[in-house]
């Protein structure tokens, strides 16, 4: 079996609680998958758990104060954020997850949490009112703002007879989530490392006059959705984006391109296809454009009715398809009606080599949703059905497909 923990390098912080008795566990736990395990312990812990076990099990001495009692030797927080590829806090109290929300670095516990460069989890344990208290929940907020990893506690009883949280979870489920973390990031850096993809997203605006445009309800969220997951996946990504919903985020590190009309995108997704491997075309590109767009503003006394003539945008996946040789060309298809037929249809005129149907008769898929539902097809002939999902989960299974048909 794949062991995500061989060979990880983790710092084990430990403060004092009644639960710090299962970090000797949760230790153990650690080492026995392969783990490197540095312990880190704060004053209060030592009341709970002596140095003298986790140096045993550890193999290595425990630190806790900044210097060292015998030798006077600095221990660097610094090394130890470098030096860990995780840090697992756990039990953390209500005191120590207050100090890493705020930054009261007046331990050695929380000065190698501020120093630490990769993940942080976190296994809460404090007594049940004070989990529940408005200052845990606010800390705790923000831990998870800041990328921390929260294990939920258990469920006990409070004093009150109603139940709460706040008992830690078992070292188990504390080894489970380092686990799953590793495998994400195995998982992340793999299918997509090295390869080069140019995402299309949003909508496309077409002037009538300086201030009146066509458009269509596509928000990008889809497109940007994409781009981050393939980003994650280690690929190099751009984004060719038409006026999209303002609030939407890419991860930093991936490059953007802003246009607003279809014969702009067509122009910037062929130099970047140009330079790419993989294109998608995830954008709504508005099909028709006014024929003779206006500098000035149309004025309403002209005329009674107003007739726009508009004529056809250029087809920018098919533009593609004609030149793609080896790349690899993948497009959406948005229908509400002969959905299958519609989407196999469009795959094979414009030479894709994938394309994503989201049809509008499914509830909560397509624009201007947090979710959608899809059924994927690839040329090879092969068909996935999903259920409905959040984008952010659609764009993972898009991932996954776009990674199959680059290992064929
Ligand atoms: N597309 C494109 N350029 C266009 C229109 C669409 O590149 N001018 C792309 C879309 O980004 C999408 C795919 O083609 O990846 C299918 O888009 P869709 O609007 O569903 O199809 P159309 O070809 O426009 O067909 P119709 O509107 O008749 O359904």
């Amino acid at each position: 079996m794949n062991n995500s923990l061989n060979g990880k390098h983790i710092v084990l912080g430990i403060s004092g609680g009644i639960a710090a008795y299962k970090s000797a566990f949760l230790l153990r736990l650690l080492v026995k998958k392969g783990a490197e395990v540095q312990v880190v312990i704060t004053p209060n812990g030592k009341e709970f758990i002596t140095p003298a076990t986790l140096a045993a099990l550890s193999g290595k001495p425990v630190v806790s104060e900044f210097f060292a009692a015998n030798t006077g030797e600095w221990h660097s927080h610094v090394d130890l954020g470098l030096w860990a590829d995780l840090m697992i806090v756990a039990p953390a109290t209500a005191s120590t997850i207050g100090k890493m929300a705020n930054g009261i670095a007046d331990n050695m516990l929380i000065t190698t949490y501020l120093s630490a460069k990769e993940q942080v989890i976190v296994a809460p344990a404090m007594d049940l009112d004070m989990w529940a208290h408005p200052s845990t929940r606010r800390n705790v907020e923000t831990l998870k703002k800041d990328g921390v990893i929260i294990v939920e506690p258990q469920s006990g009883f409070l004093a009150s007879g109603l139940t709460g949280k706040g008992r830690m979870e078992e070292p188990e489920a504390i080894v489970e989530a380092a686990e799953t973390y590793f495998e994400e990031i195995e998982r992340c850096n793999r299918d997509l490392k090295g390869r080069r993809i140019v995402i299309s997203a949003g909508p496309t605006y077409e002037n009538i006059d300086p201030v009146r445009f066509i458009g269509n309800y596509s928000s990008g969220k889809m497109g940007f959705a994409l781009a981050n997951e393939c980003y994650r996946r280690g690929a190099d990504v751009t984004v060719v984006a038409g006026p999209v919903d303002r609030t939407l985020t890419l991860d930093a590190g991936i490059r953007r391109i802003d246009v607003v009309s279809a014969t702009e995108m067509l122009e910037a997704m062929k130099e970047e296809f140009a330079i790419s491997d993989i294109a998608v075309m995830a954008a709504a590109v508005a099909d028709y454009t006014p024929a003779e767009p206006l500098d000035r503003k149309i004025k309403r006394e002209h005329t009674d009715d107003l007739v726009l003539r508009l004529v056809k945008n250029p087809d920018i996946a098919a533009e593609l398809g004609k030149e793609k040789g080896e790349r690899l060309l993948i497009g959406f298809a948005l229908e509400t009606d002969n959905e299958f037929e519609n989407a196999l249809g469009k795959m094979k005129r414009k030479n894709l080599d994938m394309i994503v149907l989201n049809s509008l008769r499914d509830k909560g898929a397509g624009m201007m949703t947090d979710t959608n539902k899809v059924t994927i097809f690839t040329s090879d002939g092969k068909e996935r059905r999903y259920p409905l999902k959040s984008k952010k989960e659609v764009a993972s299974d898009i991932a996954d497909a776009i990674s199959t048909l680059l290992v064929r």
